[in-house]
């Protein structure tokens, strides 16, 4: 096994290769790209003031980083629990309020939820960064969209929304060194797979997140051509798809018992990762870095979450094992067994 393969989860690096995919296919002609998915969200933020709203209802379970936004944009932020289907678990909503939908972990959401509210003219605005919608619902204009493009390693950096902008990114250069330095950093890794230098990974490592911080204190950059964005799409997105769902597949004969019951394959749109749920969350974390897996927490909430709410249960419990694109089958079933064991210690 290569160095580098022995590596699971964390960041993707990898870039585009000799084609490029068509972004046309996916991404309808209407809508913005942007830097990253918290400044596709601020577009949508800046629509629905402009509509005189100021206030939001979002659920507990979300990143830091879309709340960072709201702060800084002064809305008023409301919270709400999400059921074991990860569906929202709210029966009133104020007036003049918007709604924040995540479509957690690729699943397909329940169509009640939007059934209740219809007659209520409610804003809603749709995060499908774990999901990989079809261009129809995509094109569809009843909800405000976005995406972040790097969840699902579509691009190592990139956000979308349905929201047309036409201001121009402003720091195009910024983006322009931060691929380079991915470029950079492949083909160190593909050169070096016997000779790697951890100091060089760390000052990688640094770099990265002096970007990270640039990125999230700019979340008002602007917007990436459509053909810009289109050089950094890797592969077939409809591949990423098959090859997630396989890896899943995989992954659930060896870890179905502690995992969900919904988690069926026909719940799901998209693969994003294998969810099991255990009280020994960040021992086993600890444990599985020890191997080389890097399963991310989603997420570290900072605000209290109420007593026995699933949101509670996630955010404490849940560890997310990587199924995705660079992986195959059988390094799969190696570290889900790893994970297994680990569960049963
Ligand atoms: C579900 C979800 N949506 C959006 C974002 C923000 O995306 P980005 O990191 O590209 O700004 C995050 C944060 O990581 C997230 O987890």
């Amino acid at each position: 096994m290569k160095i580098r393969d022995k590596l699971f989860g964390g960041e993707y690096d990898f870039l585009p290769k000799k084609k490029n995919h068509k972004i046309e296919s996916l991404f309808p002609s209407r809508g913005s790209f942007t830097f990253n998915g918290r400044s596709a969200f601020y577009l949508i933020i800046k629509r629905i003031k402009e509509k005189k709203i100021r206030s939001i209802f979002v659920p507990y379970l979300i990143c830091e980083s879309l709340i960072e936004v709201l702060k800084k944009e002064k809305i008023k932020v409301k919270y709400y629990d999400i059921d074991t289907k990860f569906n929202e678990k709210l029966s009133k909503i104020d007036k003049n309020c918007a709604l924040l939908k995540i479509h957690y972990f690729g699943l397909r959401k329940s169509k009640s939820f939007n059934k209740l509210f219809k007659n209520k003219k409610l804003v809603i605005i749709e995060d499908f960064s774990h999901y990989i919608p079809s261009k129809k619902i995509l094109e569809g204009n009843r909800s405000f969209k976005f995406m972040s493009l790097r969840k699902l390693g579509l691009c190592p950096i990139g956000g979308w929304t349905n929201v047309n902008e036409k201001k121009k990114i402003r720091k195009f250069n910024k983006f322009k060194e931060f691929i380079d330095l991915k470029i950079k950093k492949k083909r160190y890794l593909d050169k070096e797979l016997s000779n790697r230098n951890l100091k060089i990974e760390i000052s990688y490592l640094r770099k990265f997140q002096q970007f990270e911080k640039l990125f999230s204190n700019n979340y008002k950059m602007g917007t990436i051509s459509k053909e810009k964005m289109g050089q950094l799409i890797t592969k077939n997105i409809y591949k990423i798809k098959n090859i997630r769902k396989k890896n899943w597949v995989a992954a659930n004969k060896i870890l179905k018992t502690f995992s969900l019951r919904i988690f069926e394959v026909k719940n799901f749109n998209t693969f994003f990762s294998y969810l099991v749920f255990t009280k020994k969350r960040n021992n086993i974390i600890k444990l599985l870095r020890r191997n080389d897996i890097y399963c991310p927490i989603f997420w570290k909430i900072k605000n209290k979450l109420p007593n026995n709410s699933f949101s509670k249960f996630c955010s404490e419990k849940m560890i997310s094992l990587p199924i995705d694109q660079r992986y195959s089958i059988k390094k799969i079933r190696y570290i889900s067994n790893i994970l297994k064991n680990c569960l049963q210690y």
